[in-house]
């Protein structure tokens, strides 16, 4: 499973490249929002550390001015994944861009109808929100797997990029389902590192070894 990053938080996504943890990057008007920074400079920076795919988002409504958008991001960096919303002028630039050879990401999908018609439209990833649909009460990790059987009947290759990760147990849901990829904040991907029974273990292994008075270097 891949594990992309969902921030524009520089220094956050630098630790977890360092340990090999990160296959790309997604980032969306909010994150942009959030990092204070100007989104040509840090997606250019975010690209130049990360050789994974880093979906920028478009923020017009229309498909031409969503594909002059997607162009200008384009030319940002070679691994730069162009987002756009699943709507219907969506799909009509996600097409455009996608029969020029670029990497598309069609987010806000909540539904597997939507998904269908993304993986038509030639996305290289589709991202369906888990945490936005658990929020209505509905199961997002039912969609997941709605998702992945249709997408394994017909053999579509767009890649399941499962979104609005809240928790330890999203990502382990989506794993267990066969997701292609989860993107995360920066604290979920660190908070699978924790355990309560690995905390009490080595507590009691270090006064274990306070009691022996021995040093090992
Ligand atoms: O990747 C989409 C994600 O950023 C949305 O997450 O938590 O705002 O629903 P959230």
């Amino acid at each position: 499973m891949k594990f992309f990053i969902d921030s524009a938080d520089v220094a956050a996504i630098r630790e977890l490249n360092d340990l090999g943890m990160v296959d790309g990057v997604t980032t969306n008007p909010s994150l942009i929002l959030k990092s204070g920074r100007d989104i040509v400079e840090v997606t250019k920076e975010i690209c130049d550390m990360v050789s994974g795919p880093v979906s920028a988002e478009v923020v017009a409504t229309e498909a031409k001015e969503m594909i002059r958008e997607g162009l200008k991001l384009a030319r940002i960096a070679k691994n730069i994944a162009i987002k756009v919303p699943l709507t219907w002028d969506g799909l009509t630039a996600c097409k455009a861009f996608a029969s020029e050879g670029h990497k598309v990401n069609v987010t806000l999908c909540f539904s597997a109808a939507q998904a269908i018609l993304a993986a038509k439209a030639g996305a290289s990833f589709i991202s369906p929100f888990i945490g936005r649909l658990d929020d209505i009460h509905l199961d997002g990790t039912d969609l997941i797997a709605d998702i992945r059987t249709i997408y394994d009947n017909y053999g579509y290759r767009t890649e399941i990029l499962a979104a609005s990760i809240r928790s330890v147990n999203h990502v382990i849901e989506c794993a267990k389902i066969g997701a292609d990829v989860v993107t995360a904040p920066p604290a979920v991907i660190k908070a699978m590192a924790s355990h309560p029974l690995t905390d009490r273990g080595l507590d009691q292994f270090l006064a274990d070894w306070a009691r022996t008075g021995q040093k090992i270097v």
